[in-house]
């Protein structure tokens, strides 16, 4: 089965590639390497002892992709492909909206023109915003979006789900929380063009030392150590749920318009707890110092998993020590390698 994986160089794009094929599903790349390199198609096809094909095509150009779904036969479509810089969304807004929103509504246009089917879209637990009902469940009702970026995800999922009604294919909305962590085999991991601005890289960058120092943001939440609180999930765990999606929509056995499941493990973490497991599994002193709260941040935000658990078949099966000891061998493979993160 051909599976389109937009945003395929990604970061969540090149897990998802080895887990399609692990699975034994075809992965076909599409990424115009605005923030990711076309090396990594060399790290999945040692992985997984397969080639991998790949298109250099920026989804905004609705020429190009049609000329790839003209050759192409695509039985389900994986949409990762997107800008998600949240700080930048907020100073550059047309940017993100240009970008995330002209690539959705141009691959939905072409799903609808060749008549194809099965679509699961990348959106974010920044749905939610600002939300006082915790675990957060798929029918809790939607925050206000903090950032463009939030609001891109809230749109797509819109746009989604009125085309799944007009134009009648199946497809499904995944709200990540915070993925982190690396592949096993340290081969692939979160090698961004743009520097990382995310919890878990930014703490492997500090300890390897390619930061001074990092900061804790905000010591005075409503938490028990006061740090903010989030439902880290391993990579690798978010990349089975994508194959879980497309096998449950290609069985055919989705029963309503839009299908959304949140990916999360359930449990939240602080700040302080991540930097003292990151301590613990690996033995690294962390230099770190607390920090005014950063505009934007929820106090806290996990996931309720019921429904992926029940309906996709699927739970995080890796936990915190498992996210930081793989984000900590690729970060070491990336500095033997002297290669740098932006
Ligand atoms: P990433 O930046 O590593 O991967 C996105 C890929 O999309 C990049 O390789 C980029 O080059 C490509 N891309 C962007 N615009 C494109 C375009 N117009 N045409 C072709 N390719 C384009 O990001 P990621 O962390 O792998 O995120 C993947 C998806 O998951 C995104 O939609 C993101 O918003 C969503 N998401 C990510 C997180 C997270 O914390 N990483 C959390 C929730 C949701
Ligand atoms: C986690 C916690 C920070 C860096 C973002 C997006 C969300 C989703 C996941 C895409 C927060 C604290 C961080 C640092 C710190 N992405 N922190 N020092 O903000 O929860 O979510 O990524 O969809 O939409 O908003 O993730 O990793 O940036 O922060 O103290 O140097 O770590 O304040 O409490 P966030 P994050």
């Amino acid at each position: 089965m051909n599976v389109l994986v937009t945003g395929g160089t990604g970061y969540i794009g090149s897990h998802t590639t080895v887990e399609l094929i692990n699975r034994g599903y075809t992965p076909i790349l599409v990424d115009n390497l605005s923030n990711s390199r076309e090396e990594v198609i060399q790290a999945i096809e040692k992985i997984t002892g397969k080639g991998v094909t790949f298109f250099n095509i920026d989804l905004c150009n609705r020429s190009e992709l049609k000329k790839f779904f003209e050759v192409y036969k695509i039985e389900a479509t994986i949409h990762f492909a997107a800008f998600k810089a949240v700080g930048e969304s907020v100073d550059f807004p047309l940017k993100y909206y240009r970008n995330n929103i002209q690539s959705l509504v141009n691959l939905l246009d072409l799903y609808n023109e060749f008549g194809l089917d099965n679509f699961v879209f990348s959106s974010s637990c920044s749905v939610y915003g600002q939300n006082d009902e915790q675990p957060v469940s798929e029918s809790t009702p939607l925050g206000k979006a903090e950032s463009p970026y939030a609001f891109t995800k809230q749109i797509g999922e819109k746009i989604l789900s009125d085309s799944i009604r007009a134009y009648k294919f199946k497809g499904c909305s995944l709200r990540y929380f915070n993925p982190a962590g690396s592949h096993e085999s340290a081969l692939i991991g979160e090698y961004p063009l743009q520097a990382p601005t995310n919890l878990v890289p930014v703490i492997t960058q500090t300890a390897i030392g390619k930061r001074k120092k990092m900061q804790v943001f905000g010591s005075d939440y409503n938490t028990p150590d006061g740090t903010c609180v989030r439902d880290y999930i391993h990579v690798m765990d978010i990349a089975s749920a994508h194959v879980d999606a497309i096998t449950r929509m290609a069985g055919g056995k989705v029963n309503q318009d839009m299908e959304i499941f949140n990916l999360g493990t359930g449990q939240g973490n602080t700040v302080l707890e991540v930097i003292k497991t990151f301590e613990k599994v690996t033995g690294q002193k962390l230099s770190y110092e607390m920090s005014p709260r950063r505009p934007g941040d929820v106090e806290k935000v996990y996931a309720d998993t019921g429904l992926a658990n029940s309906l996709l078949g699927w739970k995080a099966l890796r936990n915190l020590e498992d996210i930081v000891k793989t984000a900590w061998d690729w970060e070491k493979k990336l500095s033997e390698a002297n290669k740098s993160i932006a």
